[in-house]
């Protein structure tokens, strides 16, 4: 009797061991380095070059590994495969959308926006704006190219008007996005003489410096201290002060002179139809004012910011790569001329412009850790166990430096999407997969649309009639992303150039 239950005694630790060593298995975790007690990996991360030290640690540890930063597992992903199966493909796509709450939350009135609210009917609504309403009131509409097209003008006589001087092209780029923006949004710019002319740039300022790091971090920690003097709370109060005054300007005083039979004038007026159509047709809507408003903090945020990263480093290139620029113009001459200014149908005709645009998004990786994902539930990504309350990197700038994907990443070199008869790589091609600016899955970046055709406008337009040459007599700074600075926006160094206009240009 004693042996048989011994016996059985044996067998059933044989079977527990069995699956505690089967479970731990099953939840075996990502690789990474060794972190310390509480801060884990905290003090081994150079917080000014995150997107660097990331891409060293990929090399060391492979395309999936884990981070500790004060008890917060952050996962790197850094392929596209990875990031495809994370945020694109069922199950996981459901469970590795949301985002984590920030000090914002409150300046987007309980996270009533897209860029840093959880997945939801309401965030998928929103985006659904961006991506379906742009195409369908205004690209196609002649009076936003006509506006666009006098903002366009206004840049290139700014641009122009120090001749033989160097310039920095920062501010007047500054202007220009902020009025292609305004423009998307109420269906005009603000001009000079507008008394709210700079509230967009001044709540955008305000707000990227209230999510560095370290402001982020004292905030989340010691949410009181928003109330107190100091800078802390100074930051705070100043951007929830900018922040009504864009809301005032923006959707106020649109929502005052909005009728069911206008024409739309912007992105403001088709949430507000959809608004007013939902409550007359169910007495209710997804849409509040306060999702409008964040609707239009997001798009100004992600779109000026984006496509001023996007333009200034273009101009920092073209001064260091003369004979892309060559090149560029020689297409642009070829295909457009001098005589009409550039339509968005002119993409499908300029492989080489296509090719430069995506090597500029490779290459400078403008948004280096798109927006991090927090993952809600525990899932099992290649193998390895995430578990829920991880934040997802999804390091579009390892993927776009792979050495293994592109032989030489740190060259600039738009050939590399070009095939043989010069033109555009199949969408299939190894390159084209791996070039992903926007991101992936159900998260990607709504503007991407928006943002192809007005960088594909900038640039032709701009290099139709000026020349872009490097300063002189003082340094041009080096455009090598590896050297760039604070990961969140990414910074690239500021700079001075030299425009000069081109002969033979009539428009
Ligand atoms: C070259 C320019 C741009 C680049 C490289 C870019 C890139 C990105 C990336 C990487 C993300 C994060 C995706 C993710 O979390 O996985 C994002 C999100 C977003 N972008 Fe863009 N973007 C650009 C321009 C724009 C423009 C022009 C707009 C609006 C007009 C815009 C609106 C947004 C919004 C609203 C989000 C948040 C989406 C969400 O959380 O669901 N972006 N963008």
């Amino acid at each position: 009797m004693f042996e048989i239950l011994l016996g059985i005694c044996c067998a059933l630790s044989l079977v527990y061991v069995f699956l505690c060593i089967w479970r731990r298995r099953k939840r075996k975790p990502p690789p990474g380095p060794k972190g310390y007690l509480c801060c884990g990996n905290s003090f081994q991360i150079d917080a000014d070059r995150i997107h660097h030290n990331l891409n060293q640690l990929r090399e060391e540890f492979g395309t999936i590994y884990q981070l500790k930063l004060y008890g917060t597992s952050i996962i790197n992903l850094s392929s596209a495969s990875l990031l495809n199966d994370a945020l694109e493909t069922p199950p996981t796509d459901e469970l590795a959308n949301d985002r984590s709450a920030n000090s914002t939350s409150d300046i987007f009135y309980g996270r009533k926006h897209m860029g840093c609210a959880n997945l939801s009917s309401t965030t998928l609504l929103l985006r659904e704006f961006h991506s379906s309403a742009i195409p369908r009131y205004f690209e196609s509409e002649h009076y936003f190219e006509l506006l666009i097209k006098e903002e366009v003008k206004k840049l290139h006589l700014n641009l122009i008007s120090k001749p033989r001087c160097n310039i920095n092209p920062h501010g007047y780029l500054r202007t220009y996005f902020k009025n292609m923006c305004s423009v998307l949004l109420i269906g005009e710019s603000l001009p000079e003489s507008d008394p709210e002319k700079d509230v967009p740039w001044e709540f955008i300022d305000h707000l990227f410096e209230l999510i560095e790091p370290s402001v982020d971090g004292a905030l989340r920690a010691f949410p009181f201290l928003r109330y107190l003097p100091g800078y802390y709370g100074d930051v705070y109060r100043r951007t929830i002060e900018a922040r009504d005054k864009v809301a005032k300007r923006f959707f106020e005083e649109q929502k005052k002179t909005y009728t069911s039979d206008i024409r739309l004038r912007g992105l403001v007026d088709v949430c507000l139809k959809r608004q007013l159509d939902d409550n007359t047709k169910t007495g209710s809507t997804l849409l509040s004012d306060e999702h409008i408003k964040g609707f239009i903090f997001d798009t100004l945020a992600a779109g000026m910011t984006e496509l001023l990263k996007s333009v200034r480093l273009f101009i920092l290139l073209m001064c260091h790569y003369q004979d892309v620029q060559t090149h560029l113009q020689a297409e642009i001459d070829s295909i457009i001329g001098t005589e009409r200014f550039p339509a968005v149908s002119d993409r499908m005709w300029m492989p080489y412009t296509d090719a430069v645009m995506l090597e500029l998004w490779r290459y400078g990786s403008q948004t280096p850790l798109a927006i991090p994902h927090l993952c809600k539930k525990d899932v099992v990504l290649d193998g390895y166990f995430i578990e829920g309350g991880s934040v997802i990197f999804p390091n579009l700038y390892c993927i776009h430096h792979d050495p293994e994907i592109w032989g030489d990443p740190w060259d600039f070199r738009p050939e590399r999407f070009l095939d043989s008869r010069g033109d555009l790589l199949p969408p299939d091609h190894n390159f084209i997969r791996n070039v992903i600016p926007f991101s992936v899955g159900k998260r990607a970046c709504p503007g991407q649309d928006f943002a192809r055709s007005r960088i594909f406008i900038t640039i032709t337009s701009l290099l139709q009639r000026v020349r872009v040459l490097p300063p002189e007599n003082c340094d041009l700074p080096s455009a090598d992303p590896r050297l760039y600075t604070r990961t969140f926006p990414l910074v690239e160094p500021q700079y001075e150039c030299q425009i000069i206009s081109r002969e033979n240009i009539i428009i």
